[in-house]
């Protein structure tokens, strides 16, 4: 069991590409991490770093108390499993997931104990025998993860292990991996760019962009209180609305002009915002956050936009209405019932409640 920690680590790959810039970050005993972000964004350079198959530029990191960038990555008890597998394709199964430990002169008696019981929990054991090419994707991957788990490491880092599987079984596996967690009690460092991914499985998420990390919290706090537009943006499908507009006051209260409709302020935000009358700022609303007024019948009319709308997506549960102020292209979601037609206008309520403000210079969170 242990703790991880980054202490200001940049890593720059040749002359100026900096992967990973000045992150600091702490991970708790048996917590599960998840570093999410865009391609590129750094997620694998730094859990290579903590794997110790890159050496950070600059900076720590800790395993436990102890620091391990002269630890070579076959020292660190760390398992990392990849997003490609890496299964020797000449071996079995057993002999894969035997071959750290047969290196490292294991008995064969204790081998093939935690090689079966690796097996038992995740649902392999008929699979034993067979070479990857007789195994399909979603096979590879559990003998994968079935290989780390023998070597009962300190901390298990994933890579992107479940992009190569289709969706269905990409969701049984998220479901697989989050009780795995819960049984073996082990640290992991979870790495993806998928945000729901990560929404589902981190008990907390630090969310990165060009090397830097942007916000490390709990998903809920994430979702509900994103440090800067980027946050706002990249968590939460579909993504929060922006719109661009102008804060006026009129009749002692603040307003948000959007272009062609103006969107009065909660009281709660006056003091905020108040610094910013007449000034651009960045409006900010989820998908769930605006109501078909037809469905709203106490809305207050300053909470109310007029729009086109362009496309209808029906979920099953839910309908995706995408909606045009002729300035602004947004989302709405909607009950299953609501289903108006394309090219009709439409009455949206926003909850002033929730919105959120951006700076437009800084792009970071008013409110
Ligand atoms: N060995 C390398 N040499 C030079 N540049 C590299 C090297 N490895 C990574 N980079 C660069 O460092 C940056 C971060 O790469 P990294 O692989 O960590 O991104 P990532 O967040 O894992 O992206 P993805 O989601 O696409 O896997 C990228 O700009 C990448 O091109
Ligand atoms: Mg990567």
């Amino acid at each position: 069991m242990a703790q991880v920690s980054l202490k200001d680590v940049t890593k720059i790959f040749g002359e100026n590409i900096k992967a990973v810039d000045n992150i600091s970050l702490g991970i708790e005993n048996k917590e599960l991490m998840v570093l999410v972000g865009p391609s590129g964004c750094g997620k694998s350079t730094t859990l290579r770093i903590i794997a110790g198959l890159e050496n950070a530029t600059k900076g720590d990191v800790y395993i436990g108390p102890e620091r391990v960038n002269d630890i070579p990555a076959k020292d660190r008890n760390i398992a990392m499993v990849f997003q490609s597998y890496a299964l020797y394709p000449h071996m079995t199964s057993f002999e894969n997931m035997s071959f750290g430990l047969k290196l490292k002169h294991y008995p064969r008696t204790e081998i093939n104990r935690r090689v079966k019981e690796a097996a038992k929990i995740l649902s392999i054991e008929h699979l034993l025998n067979r070479r990857p090419r007789e195994l399909s994707g979603g096979e590879r991957q559990r003998i994968a993860v079935g290989r780390a788990i023998v070597r009962k490491p300190l901390v298990f880092l994933f890579d992107e292990p479940l992009s190569n599987l289709d969706a269905k079984l990409r969701l049984q596996m998220r479901t697989e991996l989050n009780k795995l967690h819960l049984r073996l009690q082990t640290t992991m460092i979870y790495v993806t760019h998928d945000q729901v991914e990560a929404m589902t499985m981190g008990d907390r998420i630090a969310v990165l962009c060009d090397g830097i990390l942007q916000q490390l919290d709990k998903p809920s706090a994430i979702y509900d209180h994103p440090i800067n537009k980027f946050v706002a943006g990249f968590i939460g499908s579909p993504p929060m609305n922006f719109m661009q507009g102008r804060i006026i006051k009129k009749d002692g209260h603040l307003y948000f002009d959007e272009g062609s409709a103006q969107l009065k302020l909660v009281a709660e935000t006056y003091n905020k915002m108040l610094a910013y009358a007449d000034q651009e700022v960045c409006l900010g609303i989820r998908a769930e956050d605006i109501y078909d007024r037809l469905f709203v019948s106490d809305a207050p009319a300053e909470n109310i936009i007029r729009v086109t709308c362009e496309i209808v997506e029906p979920m099953g549960s839910e309908v995706y209405l995408h909606l045009n102020t002729g300035r602004h292209a947004f989302i709405a979601r909607v009950g299953a019932h609501d289903q108006p037609s394309v090219g009709q206008d439409l009455e949206l309520v926003f909850d002033m409640s929730k919105v959120h403000f951006f700076n437009q210079g800084t792009q970071e969170t008013i409110i």
